[in-house]
């Protein structure tokens, strides 16, 4: 029996009866963002059919109930991923502006001139440019903890030598990307507090996929994207340890971040609207619910064992096809490794294996996948083709890519 009822699942997501060039549209591009149930959609529709309004300005009912709602959607996410308090989830627009608030609020206040900032060579874009340009604010040393080529996981002799260094913060992917492995986030953040320093962890590709504890984990700041966990674009959050937002100062300023202002000096507001300044993206929130509702409707482990599955026929079947070589952790690793599978072929560019996928109604990824160091200078490829998995996936869409991908050996007689 399926570990999900996928036919189910897909009924819920009108996008996927769509035809790309008179055949089904197979989804394999989810890391990149997730498809949205009718669930997510309806919510947004029905708020603006019948509840918008402002939040925490209206006396009215209209927006006293949308502000009760836009609350709510934030206890739902706290629990959803164990934060201890509503107070603890700030709302940004995605997982880079939550990696920015940090950088910028965080990194203004607590790092100095000669500081450490440690991340790890599997880093997205979003963990990797905050960071470098508040070591160029700041002079402070920007350190990579290296990969263990073997194994595509943090080597963890070079992050334990590096951690000892005191960086001031530590941020690392909770799941790769590229290569879809999964860190000890629990180990690496203990360690890194052991040496006194503050943890980021880049929740962006484990949320949507796994059971995410942040308490369990331990970390101060866990940042993650709707838009990848079946919620629409344009609301992601950041989880602080509330003593850590308390003692931040704002990032953004304005309306709604202040209790009262002056002509020359005005009072912050309580958290977790201290760093939500101007209108927020009510319907999102909301929204984010209706995502949070459906993936705990599935529950998280049976989601995480549906993506194990499809991940392991896919690395089994794509072992098979000749020229193809697979990144990241290896079968034995599955355990360890979340639902994206990135490969080349032959000498085949990945752009042209994306084309020619498309043409059969295919859609998957091809480039650096917004981590050029990882692909380009440690990996040495120019860019890379990816599949990734979410709850609507079946074994037989991969069955169907991988048979398009001999298509794209024979044209190019490889
Ligand atoms: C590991 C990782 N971190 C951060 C991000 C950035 O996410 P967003 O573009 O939603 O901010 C992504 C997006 O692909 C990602 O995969």
């Amino acid at each position: 029996m399926e570990t999900l009822d996928v036919d189910a699942i897909r009924k819920d997501f009108p996008i996927l009866k769509r035809k790309m060039n008179g055949k089904r549209l197979v989804y394999l591009d989810s890391a990149a963002t997730s498809q949205k149930p009718i669930q997510v959609i309806k919510t947004i529709c029905d708020y603006y059919k019948e509840q918008n309004a402002n939040i925490h300005r209206g006396l009215y009912q209209l927006s006293a109930d949308a502000t009760e709602r836009y609350v709510d959607s934030k206890r739902r996410l706290a629990k959803f991923i164990n934060a201890s308090e509503m107070q603890e989830i700030v709302y940004v627009r995605n997982a880079t502006e939550a990696i920015n608030l940090v950088a910028y609020a965080w990194g203004a206040q607590n790092v100095q001139k000669g500081d450490r900032i440690l991340l790890t060579e599997l880093e997205h874009h979003s963990n990797i440019v905050p960071w470098m340009e508040l070591a160029r604010r700041k002079g402070a040393v920007l350190e990579y903890a290296k990969m263990d080529d073997k194994v595509a996981h943090v080597d963890m002799g070079d992050f334990m030598e590096k951690i000892e260094k005191r960086p001031k913060i530590v941020a690392f992917a909770h799941m790769s990307n590229v290569l879809g492995t999964i860190n000890n986030v629990k180990e690496m953040t203990k360690a890194a507090h052991k040496n006194g320093a503050t943890v980021l962890v880049d929740g962006a590709q484990s949320a949507p996929h796994m059971k995410v504890d942040v308490r369990e984990i331990d970390c101060d700041f866990f940042a993650l994207s709707g838009h990848k966990m079946l919620a629409p674009m344009g609301i992601g959050a950041l989880y602080g340890k509330r003593q850590i937002l308390e003692d931040m100062e704002p990032f953004l300023t304005g309306g709604d971040m202040i209790k009262s202002v002056h002509y020359h000096s005005y009072e912050k507001n309580e958290l977790p609207w201290k760093f939500e300044a101007g209108t927020p993206n009510v319907e999102g929130g909301l929204a984010f619910t209706a995502a949070i509702d459906y993936l705990e409707g599935l529950g998280m482990d049976k989601v995480r064992q549906h993506e194990k599955e499809v991940t392991k026929y896919a690395i089994e079947e794509l072992g098979k096809v000749k020229g193809v070589k697979i990144y990241g952790p290896g079968m034995e690793e599955i355990e360890r490794r979340g639902g994206v599978v990135s490969f080349s072929v032959d000498k085949v560019h990945p752009h042209d294996v994306s084309q020619i996928l498309g043409e059969e109604g295919i859609a998957i990824r091809a480039g650096h996948h917004c981590a050029m160091p990882l692909v380009t200078e440690r990996l040495g490829e120019a860019a890379l083709s990816r599949f990734s998995f979410y709850i609507y996936n079946k074994s037989d869409e991969v069955d169907k890519a991988i048979r398009a991908l001999k298509k794209v050996r024979r044209i190019f007689r490889v």
